[in-house]
């Protein structure tokens, strides 16, 4: 059984026939903030991301690049690596689907499925989606005018007739509805879940799971004609990073079956039907939760190479800094729900959340300290009600922040936290300790010792969000390395007085729209 302080989330792993662009980047960034925020709740914590090199749409990305597969995926893999640098994420393990430890996990789940008698040989014929790596009913599909048949994604469907083994998926019907009914949670948001159980509840078809009409795959065991459906051998990567088949391995019992799936609304069927019923299958308990988030338009239309408003994650951090792309794209959209990207929305969120409410409220209170209080947190004598009505708020913020957690929300998450940057604001203006200074010096400390204790809460339960400015933050307020954790806070561990402060700089800059206007 795993710990119960054991925390496993994944990210998809993404295809590499393309470079990363902002939707990869949303994925990775969301959970990160979960991630970390984890671990400085004190949980152990597995963070995976990784690429899914194999399959007939990276196949022709490489022969449209005139490479070989290996070196083609070997470049494009890369560049995935450099987006975790470049934003700053925070993952245990980066798994590439074309490494030993995978093609062995890999080949050892369909020796598993062989063994349980769900797979067979027969042969399909049918309709399949090169760039959705799936197969697709004639009444899924649409016209594209010219003869051309359309998957619901938009893409092409070619028709494929080929030897190939099935997976009895049909069998895991009432399984899986079995299983979504105990397991209330599995599927998140609750109306994906709907989704997916009237899918299953429609029925289900054996699944296609080998392709023999190209070579860029991991090999079926018993017979290297077929490699393994492209879906099959990707999910697993999730069980490849905690050891599997080594079912003794520590990893995979200190995380499995603890994995929190968050994946685009796209893939949701792949991670709730076909991976539980490929588990249940292999006699492994299936993870704990899919959480399937909304997809990022751009000014309204849809991302896309071919009308060329795809927004590059690298160049967004270098212009706008890697906090601020982190905190619009986690607050400005419920995770769950699409989202519009624009220059001018991130910028309004820029100047109006980060500079103005706690850019200007950490200014405020820092200067005030290193001026007037000798540079070091003060003593506070005895607190009045207003105090004690803003020192209640901060201290009941990380059970807040942590319940939303729980469920995914973090734009739950930061406004809970910017409610009380808010009255935090409001209780500079109302408390005036720039006025107090030569009136009652003594009550100017403790109005500012409260303000340092929550911005010292602030800085703490932003870090996920934002790890840069938190750490920046908390090396303002003089706070301690070694005291930066969620078990740093509450109201028996208040900020330390007497403590120096170094001189204040500001944090957050303001940016002026005018300026970035033309994308
Ligand atoms: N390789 C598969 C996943 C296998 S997981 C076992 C795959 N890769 S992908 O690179 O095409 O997509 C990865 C993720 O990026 C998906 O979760 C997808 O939803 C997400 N996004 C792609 N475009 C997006 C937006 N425009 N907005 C938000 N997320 C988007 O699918």
């Amino acid at each position: 059984m795993p710990a119960i302080d054991s925390y496993f989330i994944t990210t998809p792993i993404y295809y590499v026939n393309d470079v990363p662009h902002l939707g990869h980047a949303y994925t990775t960034i969301a959970c990160d903030a979960l991630a970390r925020f984890m671990r400085l709740d004190g949980k152990k914590v597995l963070f995976l991301t990784g690429t899914d090199e194999h399959g007939q749409k990276v196949e022709k990305s490489a022969q449209a690049a005139g490479q070989s597969p290996a070196d083609f995926t070997n470049q494009v893999s890369q560049r995935f690596r450099d987006l975790t640098a470049k934003f700053e994420i925070s993952n245990d393990d980066f798994i590439r689907t074309t490494e030993q430890r995978h093609i062995e996990a890999a080949q050892a789940i369909w020796t598993a499925l062989v063994k349980s008698g769900d797979i067979y040989l027969g042969s399909y014929s049918g309709w399949y989606s090169v760039r959705d790596e799936a197969f697709f009913s004639e009444v899924e599909l649409t016209d594209g005018g010219v003869g051309e048949r359309l998957a619901p994604s938009g893409a092409p469907v070619e028709w494929v007739e080929e030897p190939s083994y099935f997976f009895r998926l049909s069998r895991w019907q009432k399984p899986l509805i079995k299983f979504y009914e105990e397991n209330a949670n599995f599927i998140l948001p609750q109306s994906r879940r709907n989704e997916v159980v009237s899918f299953v509840s429609g029925g289900l078809q054996d699944l296609s799971v080998s392709r023999t009409s190209f070579k860029w795959g991991v090999p079926v065991p018993e017979n290297e004609d077929h490699i393994m459906y492209v879906w099959l051998d990707a999910l697993t990567n999730y069980l490849t990073a905690t050891g599997y088949p080594d079912l003794k391995s520590n990893v995979f019992k200190t995380f499995w079956p603890t994995a929190l799936h968050v994946v685009g609304k796209d893939i949701l069927r792949f991670h709730a039907v076909y991976w539980p019923a490929f588990l249940m299958s292999a006699g492994i308990v299936p993870p704990s939760r899919v959480f399937a988030h909304g997809w990022w338009t751009v000014e309204g239309e849809k991302m896309s190479k071919s009308i060329q408003n795809v927004v590059e994650p690298f160049n967004l951090v270098d212009v706008f800094g890697l906090d601020q792309v982190r905190y619009f794209l986690l607050r400005e959209v419920p995770f769950g729900n699409d989202g519009d990207f624009s220059k001018t929305a991130l910028i309004h969120r820029i100047n109006s959340d980060l500079s103005n409410d706690l850019g200007n409220l950490v200014q405020r209170v820092l200067s005030m300290i290193h001026r007037n209080c000798d540079a070091e947190i003060p003593v506070p004598a005895s607190f009045s009600d207003d105090d004690q009505i803003l020192l209640s708020q901060v201290d009941d913020l990380l059970q807040q922040v942590r319940d939303s957690m729980k469920q995914q929300a973090c734009h739950d998450a930061l406004e809970k936290i910017w409610a009380v940057i808010r009255t935090s604001n409001i209780y500079v203006d109302h408390e005036a300790p720039w006025a107090l200074k030569k009136t009652d010096p003594i009550r100017m400390n403790t109005v500012l010792y409260t303000l340092a204790e929550s911005l010292r809460n602030i800085a703490i339960l932003i870090q996920p969000f934002m790890p840069n400015a938190g750490g920046k933050m908390l090396n303002q307020l003089g706070v301690p390395a070694g005291f930066r954790t969620f078990s740093s806070l509450g109201a028996n561990k208040r900020i330390l007085a007497g403590q120096a402060i170094p001189k204040p700089v500001g944090v957050f800059p303001r940016f002026v729209a005018d300026e970035f206007s033309d994308g």
